[in-house]
């Protein structure tokens, strides 16, 4: 998950492991080094990173060096898949890597074929072994054909996906070499020593004059310089730029709060957990790791979700899903519920557990109840080794990367999008939609990352908004059919940070009950975009305005009619119906973000909640 790499005079493992250290609050379950004596020596090990002090020789020398924290997403946690990764024997090339190489089987079936041999199950390994093929032509080639440089410009060019890169080669021991493409990657500038690193937390206490790599470029660094070369390999010149923020504020990434910088992370983390996934040209959906075949597939009667909190938000959205697209009665239950409901099984039952940390006591219990039942199990989780992949049948992962404030954002949206893969996947199994539709819904999927740029670019508007109304005494969440489950995950998000009495409510029901609670000015959040539904909402909205009650809509950009209802106008870009749900939700998640700001409370560590709940 961290990236670091040192050229200086000092210790080059010492300077790595306190980097690293800086780093922790990323999150990371396994930790390594590289250094350059007089051979590439790698040390890793599992756990924290006093784990991986406890197994480097004393008085370990070397000035240059790569270092790495891992939060698993190919492979588990483990000695072998911990970073860096290496090629040759002896070694010759040592690699860090943060992010996703996303063609990385048809790499390794090929290094393979020519005789590479593979230790761990990491994307990453790839890469040690394109380069040193690249370099040394074979396996057991010594003898370098072209420089490291030379050879990483060409493996580049085979390689898919995100990636910051810190490389060591035996042969060229004057040098570190960086690469980058849609991974954070920044060099520290000091004197008679370079750094480099995911982030400028690792150095800050060395240097504050950084170099921001950019995409596609590639660098080499020594203890007195540092080239950065573009995707020609033509030289660049690059502004030095002075970090101005503590060390508080650079975990942050400059953001005030681990939410906000995760309500923005879902640009990437969506394309992340898309990325390898969807074929465009094909209209296809590929989840390997689902391990069903299409005939199982097609005998599917029922789908089972199994959830708490937020998870279970993304769930009764799945529920929909499922019926809707895919023809299959879906239950949703509540875990903790499940569990001692006495529920009647049918055959053909597929359970699907949700859960962001892979650790809740309760989806645990549940899930163990229904595979009594010798029900097949499939989990959608974040966390890479967590105990519910060990007992679910199958995995799926969200790749959001850590999230570390408490209130879920990244995963839930992610979640979202391993749903809405699962339910086109089975539909298309199922002979409920046509190929060419599921074309134009991988077009239209593979939109939602930058259609939520655009809402977090207008995020001013909803800061006002919410502004205004901090000190409501409580708020009402409205929403139909797809919006149901986010008018539930809105109110939640403004309960849980902003300690504000919230409630969501399907807008049918409204006149059931809670519309006795509206008073005037009581703000009312409506989900309005375009849709089968749009009708009924705006009826719901002038009934909240016939209580004199404040109506807060978010809408669609394109949507002129509805400013005549609301008294505020949040927008959305317009989207197709199905995944608008993915934008409303960000909406939500700001006002919630801004109203608990603007009450001064502690965002990233709410009172009495804990991110991960291992009691019943
Ligand atoms: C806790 C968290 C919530 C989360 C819920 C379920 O209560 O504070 O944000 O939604 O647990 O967690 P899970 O890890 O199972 O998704």
């Amino acid at each position: 998950c961290g990236i670091v790499g040192y050229a200086g005079e000092n210790s080059a493992a010492s300077v790595i492991i306190e980097s690293l250290k800086k780093l922790e609050y990323r999150g990371y379950d396994s930790a390594g080094i590289t250094v350059l004596g007089s051979g590439l020596d790698t040390y890793k090990s599992v756990g924290k990173i006093v784990n991986l002090e406890a197994v480097l020789p004393k008085g370990i020398g070397g000035n240059l060096g790569i270092g790495h924290t891992r939060w698993a997403t190919h492979g588990r946690p483990s000695t072998e898949n911990a970073h860096p990764h290496n090629s040759g024997n002896p070694c010759k090339i040592s690699v860090v890597h943060n992010g996703i190489i996303e063609n990385y089987m048809a790499l390794k079936e090929k290094l393979t074929a020519e005789g590479y041999e593979f230790k761990s199950e990491t994307d990453t390994e790839v890469i040690a072994h394109l380069l040193h093929k690249h370099i040394y032509e074979k396996p057991n080639g010594t003898e370098a054909k072209c420089e490291l440089l030379t050879g990483l410009r060409e493996a580049l060019k085979e390689i898919e996906g995100s990636y910051a890169l810190a490389i060591l080669c035996a042969d060229e021991p004057d040098k570190l070499v960086l690469a980058r493409k849609d991974s954070p990657l920044v060099i520290g500038l000091g004197k008679g020593e370079n750094f480099a690193a995911s982030d400028v937390t690792a150095f800050l206490n060395s240097t504050r004059d950084v170099i921001f790599v950019d995409d596609f470029d590639t660098a080499i660094l020594t203890p007195s310089s540092v080239e950065i070369f573009d995707r020609e390999g033509n030289v660049k010149e690059k502004k030095i730029e002075k970090i101005e923020w503590d060390f508080e504020a650079a975990e942050k990434a400059g953001y005030e709060h681990f939410m906000l910088k995760e309500i923005h992370e879902q640009v990437s983390a969506i394309h992340n957990t898309l990325a390898g996934k969807v074929s465009e040209l094909e209209g296809t959906i590929d989840l390997k790791e689902l391990n069903m075949s299409e005939e199982e597939i097609r005998k599917l009667s029922r789908v089972q979700i199994l959830a708490c909190g937020t998870s279970w938000h993304a769930g009764l959205l799945g529920k929909y899903l499922f019926e809707q697209l895919a023809g299959i009665h879906c239950d949703i239950d509540i875990c903790s519920e499940y569990r001692y409901r006495s529920p009647v099984m049918n055959d053909g039952t597929l359970a699907i557990a949700i859960t962001q940390s892979g650790e809740t006591a309760d989806t645990l219990a549940a899930v163990r109840e229904i595979m009594s039942y010798n029900c097949p199990t499939l989990a959608i989780t974040n966390v890479v080794g967590s105990t519910i992949t060990r007992e679910a049948n199958s995995v799926l992962y969200t790749i959001a990367g850590p999230e570390i404030g408490v209130a879920a954002t990244k995963t839930f949206s992610t979640q979202l999008i391993l749903l809405y893969l699962l339910a086109v996947k089975f539909a298309l199994a199922r002979g409920k939609l046509s190929p060419d539709y599921v074309k134009r819904f991988i077009t239209a999927i593979r939109k939602v990352p930058g259609q939520i740029q655009q809402i977090l670019n207008q995020k001013e508007a909803i800061k006002e908004c919410a502004e205004n109304f901090a000190n409501s005494k409580s708020y009402f969440f409205l929403g139909r059919h797809l919006n149901y489950p986010i008018a539930l995950e809105g109110a939640l998000k403004l309960k849980e940070i902003s300690y504000l009495h919230a409630e969501g409510f399907a807008a049918g029901e409204l006149k059931h009950g809670p519309i006795a609670l509206l008073e005037k000015g009581t703000p009312v959040i409506t989900i309005a975009t375009r849709g089968q539904t749009y009708d009924k909402v705006l009826s719901n909205i002038k009934e909240v305005k016939a209580r004199d009650a404040i109506v807060i809509a978010v809408a669609d950009n394109t949507d002129t009619e509805i400013g005549k209802y609301a008294d505020i106008v949040l927008t959305v870009p317009r989207s197709d119906e199905l995944l608008s749900p993915l934008l409303s939700v960000v909406v939500l998640q700001l006002l919630a973000y801004y109203t608990a700001l603007a009450r001064g409370c502690s965002i990233d560590k709410p009172r009495n909640l804990a991110k991960s709940v291992t009691v019943e």
